[in-house]
C-alpha cells in the first residue's frame, strides 16, 4: 500500500523535462510559439504536483508567467518544476524554463511561471496533500515567496470581489 507522507521535500517531487523545438512548435517569426511553452510548463508542473501528493491533480491557476527571451528552432528546452508551497489541498509549483543551444552548449533563462494545482479524489473533490519541508536556502526562499503569493492572491481576490 502507498503510505501518504505528512511532509515531503521539494527534491522528492522535482521534475526536469527536456524537449526540442521542432518546426511545428514555432510561430510566424520562426521562434517558439508561447502556447507550446505554456503546455510544457503545465505538463511538467502537473507531474511535479502529482509526485508530491500521489493523487490526480488539476490546474486551477497560472500566475505571473513571463517570457524573457525567444527560443529558436532546433534549440533544446529544459523545463524545471519544483514544489514551492502546499496549502490544505492546493500546491504552488514554480517552473523555470531554459533554452540550450546543443551545438555551443550555451544556455539562458527564457521563461518562469507559478502554477496552482489541487489534488482530487475519484469524485473530483479536493483532498489533503502533504506539507512542503523546505531544506535548502533556495527551497526556503521559494517557500516564503509562495506563501506571500497565496496571501496576496487571497487579498486581491477579496478586494476585486472575485
Ligand atoms: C479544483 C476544484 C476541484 C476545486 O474545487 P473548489 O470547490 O473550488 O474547492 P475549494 O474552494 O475548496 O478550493 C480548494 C483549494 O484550491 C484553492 N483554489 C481554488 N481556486 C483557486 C484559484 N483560482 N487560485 C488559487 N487557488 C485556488 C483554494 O484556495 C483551496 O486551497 P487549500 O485547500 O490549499 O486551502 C475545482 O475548482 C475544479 O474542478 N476546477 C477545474 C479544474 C480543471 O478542470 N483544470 C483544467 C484541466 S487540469
Amino acid at each position: 500500500m502507498n503510505m501518504i507522507k505528512k511532509s515531503k521535500t521539494p527534491r522528492e517531487s522535482e521534475v526536469i523535462m527536456r524537449e526540442m523545438v521542432m518546426p511545428s512548435d514555432t510561430n510566424a517569426h520562426g521562434t517558439i510559439f508561447g502556447g507550446k511553452v505554456m503546455s510544457w510548463i503545465d505538463i511538467a508542473a502537473a507531474m511535479c504536483a502529482a509526485r508530491h501528493c500521489n493523487n490526480p491533480v488539476v490546474t486551477v491557476h497560472i500566475d505571473d508567467i513571463e517570457f524573457r527571451s525567444p527560443i529558436n528552432i532546433g534549440s533544446h528546452v529544459i523545463i524545471h518544476a519544483s514544489i514551492n508551497y502546499a496549502g490544505n489541498t492546493s500546491m504552488i509549483i514554480g517552473v523555470k524554463v531554459e533554452s540550450e543551444n546543443p551545438i555551443t552548449g550555451v544556455s539562458r533563462m527564457t521563461t518562469k511561471a507559478y502554477l496552482t494545482f489541487v489534488a482530487i479524489d475519484e469524485f473530483g473533490k479536493p483532498v489533503a496533500v502533504p506539507k512542503v519541508e523546505p531544506i535548502t536556502e533556495d527551497d526556503k526562499r521559494r517557500f516564503e515567496n509562495a506563501k506571500a503569493r497565496v496571501k496576496h492572491g487571497k487579498e486581491l481576490g477579496a478586494k476585486l470581489n472575485k
